[in-house]
């Protein structure tokens, strides 16, 4: 019932996480943590990091003994890094006690990123702070990439605790920006640590309906006999961001959406969607799967490649909506960045053999919406039973084909598209309509922690399943790398569309040319 869901605050989920933790840790009651974050002074610690920590200390599931340094280069104390990161935290009024408190577990150090004695220096800091040498230590590296080799580095040389204190490393995404430099990054990493220290944050692999995929393919039979190309006409994986690029323009324009986006996101939901079913829920057995249907993936052919770029809607009274991609002056003038693509890829195995599965990503306000969905449509049904009744009514002619949608933002839903009988008429009258699975409706009071509470949680507790392993990295750029490569040796033309446009005709066209049905 939905009763079994309807918790104050702090859900089931965070209740059995808290139960791991403690029991994973039961053995050594007094082991003592610290969490470093490296970067501590940039806007994804003030933003997600600092926030998060917060919200887990505050929420008890993080271990007793912990302690949390910050560490950049910029001279600050750890009040202003506080309050950089006050207005993400939202504190209520009857948490100022508890705030307090995690005030108090934090410190900051700076020192540079390339220098051993400061590396020591953090060191020391951490064994004085925990009162053991061998606390366990997580470090996240919330840092620009140029830094990533000499920190990564220097953390192994000089910041490993003394057993049985482990280290746990989580690196933020760019996993460098092709095949060869991921690959000799992932080289580096394994000289310095184990695959098991290493905890490559992909943060949609933390959202509610990504992890449900899992249970919703292998826990139904109902989807487990129908979820192949027998029965599926295509696959959308859709993303759109209504945020232009103006904090970001210098970042964006070295990167582009298939980059920013399609080669881990996107392809992170792929691998889930079409894998095989995993041997056991365990990282490894899951991710073995992901990497075996990436390696079925085939060449992606140019033909099935879109590409567009934003334009300022030059008729808009919203100011915002009249500026283009170009109009950011962090983007070189010239730039053929695209701020869109569409690339349609096929599986080449059993199951999936000529099923499109369409990667659409649009980053910039210029689409109306900001939305991430799976839209997975099903085949015709064969016989036309119903087809008198169609045109009597007038309705195109053709039953319109069942369509099952599982959003992942914003208000996550599961609806399955189905035709029904018009309640009421005496005929056979068909109208499209909807089982709907909104969570906002269906487990109402249920707070769903956010992608980095439970990827951050997962970190503490040794969970890998979401997180990227080093082969599944390298068979998404294998996958994307050489379309990168001919987009910009063939100057594939970017399409402009204007701000606030639906979408780009061209991309809807090729959809339609691989079989999908727009009702
Ligand atoms: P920032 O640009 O804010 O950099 C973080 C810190 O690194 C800065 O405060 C600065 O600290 C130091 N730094 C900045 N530039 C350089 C440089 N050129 N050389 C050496 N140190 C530098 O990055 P973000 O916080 O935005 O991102 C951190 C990582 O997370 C990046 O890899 C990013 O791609 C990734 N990421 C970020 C997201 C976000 O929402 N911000 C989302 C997803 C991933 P100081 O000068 O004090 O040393
Ligand atoms: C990040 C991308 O990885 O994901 C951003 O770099 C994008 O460009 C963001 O905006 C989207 O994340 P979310 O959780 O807001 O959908």
């Amino acid at each position: 019932t939905t009763k079994k869901f309807t918790v104050e605050k702090i859900d089931y989920i965070y209740e059995r996480l808290r139960t791991q933790i403690t029991s994973n840790e039961s053995s050594i009651t007094s082991q003592s943590y610290v969490f470093f974050i490296i970067g501590a002074s940039g806007d994804l610690a003030k933003r997600k990091i600092y926030p998060t920590l917060w919200w887990l200390y505050r929420d008890g599931v993080l271990p007793k003994n912990i302690s949390f340094i910050g560490y950049s280069r910029s001279q600050l104390t750890i009040e202003q890094i506080f309050e950089n990161s006050h207005k993400y935290m939202k504190i209520q009024e009857d948490e100022h006690d508890i705030y307090e408190k995690f005030l108090k577990l934090n410190s900051y150090i700076s020192g540079s990123y390339d220098k051993s004695e400061d590396f020591e220096n953090l060191n020391s800091k951490a064994n004085k702070i925990s009162h053991q040498v061998n606390a366990h230590r997580l470090f996240y590296l919330a840092l620009p990439p140029n830094v990533y080799e000499s920190v990564s580095e220097l953390i192994s040389k000089h910041c490993r605790a003394a057993s049985p204190g482990w280290l746990r490393l989580i690196i933020e995404k760019p996993f460098g920006k092709d095949l060869e430099s991921s690959n000799k990054f992932s080289q580096h990493l394994n000289k310095l640590y184990t695959e098991e220290e290493i905890y490559r944050i992909d943060h949609y692999l933390g959202k509610e309906m990504v992890q449900n995929i899992l249970v919703l393919r292998f826990s139904n039979r109902i989807f487990s006999r129908v979820w192949n190309r027998d029965s599926i006409a295509g696959v959308q994986i859709i993303f759109k961001e209504k945020i232009g690029t103006h904090r970001h323009g210098s970042y964006f324009d070295e990167v582009g959406i298939i980059r920013d986006v399609i080669q881990n996101h996107l392809m992170q939901i792929l691998s889930i969607l079409a894998m095989e079913k995993p041997r056991s829920t365990t990282g490894e057995d899951i991710r073995d799967e992901k990497v075996k249907v990436l390696r079925c993936i085939a060449p992606i052919k140019l033909e099935n490649v879109i590409v567009g770029q934003y334009i300022g809607d030059k008729k808009s009274t919203d100011s915002e909506r009249q500026l283009g991609y170009l109009d950011d002056k962090n983007v070189p003038k010239d730039s053929t960045t695209p701020t869109y693509a569409q690339i349609i890829v096929f599986i080449k195995n059993e199951r999936w053999d000529g099923v499109p599965f369409i990667l659409r990503a649009v980053r910039s306000k210029a689409l109306n919406e900001r939305k991430a969905e799976i839209r997975i449509q099903f085949r015709d049904v064969p016989g036309r039973m119903f087809d008198e009744e169609l045109s009597e009514n007038n309705v195109e002619g053709t039953l319109a084909r069942d369509e099952l949608v599982i959003r992942i933002q914003p208000d996550e839903a599961i609806y399955l598209k189905i035709n029904t009988k018009r309640p009421g008429e005496m005929n056979f009258s068909i109208e499209e309509t909807e089982l709907d699975l909104t969570y906002n409706e269906r487990y109402q009071g249920v707070k769903l922690p956010n992608a980095y509470e439970r990827l951050i949680l997962d970190v503490f507790m040794g969970s890998k399943i979401n997180f990227v392993r080093s082969d599944e990295l390298q068979e998404a750029w294998r996958i994307i790398d050489p379309i990168l490569a001919e987009i910009e040796k063939k100057k594939l033309q970017i399409i402009p569309y204007k701000f606030g446009a639906i979408g780009i005709r061209e991309a809807f066209d090729a959809a339609v040319k691989q079989g999908f049905i727009y009702t």
